[in-house]
């Protein structure tokens, strides 16, 4: 059964993110799948603040950068790959050297472009259910 959850704020999105952090451990590859608004950025936050790599607030949206890289041990990559149109395009992300040290990647718009990787991956899905509310999905 996938591990399901509720949220009703951000704030509960990025609380939930902290405790899911302490879960995970490098290398490997969180792949955030959800529609746009549904709280991707926002997990990420929670997690990355939770495995102590940065303050949340100083975790922003990759979205134009596409790539930021948090902390040394572990290093966190937080990437988003909705502008990514092809392999030459991933190449430019300045994540060629991501794979040489066990890492945690959080990769938002996953499914645009599957990543071959030797890492472990978990998957976490997130839905609009109306207003604040968001479903959360481990799979
Ligand atoms: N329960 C909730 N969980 C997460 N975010 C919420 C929740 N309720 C409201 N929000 C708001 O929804 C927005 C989510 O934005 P966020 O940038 O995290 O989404 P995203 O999935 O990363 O979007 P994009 O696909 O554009 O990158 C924020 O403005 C946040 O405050
Ligand atoms: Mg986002």
């Amino acid at each position: 059964m996938p591990e399901e959850i509720v949220t009703h704020s951000a704030e509960e999105t990025i609380h939930w993110g902290t405790e899911f952090s302490k879960r995970l451990k490098a290398p490997l590859l969180v792949l955030l799948t959800g529609d746009l608004g549904t709280g991707k950025t926002t997990l990420a936050k929670g997690i990355v603040s939770g495995l102590g790599a940065a303050k949340e607030d100083d975790v922003t949206s990759p979205t134009f950068t596409l790539v930021h890289v948090y902390g040394k041990s572990p290093k966190v990559y937080h990437a988003d790959l909705y502008r990514i149109e092809s392999f030459h395009d991933f190449e430019t992300l300045g994540m060629e050297d991501m794979f040489a040290t066990p890492s945690v990647a959080i990769l938002e718009w996953s499914e645009r472009f599957p990543l071959q990787s030797p890492w472990p991956q978990v998957q976490v899905r997130l839905e609009h259910l109306g207003g604040d509310a968001r479903r959360i999905t481990v799979l």
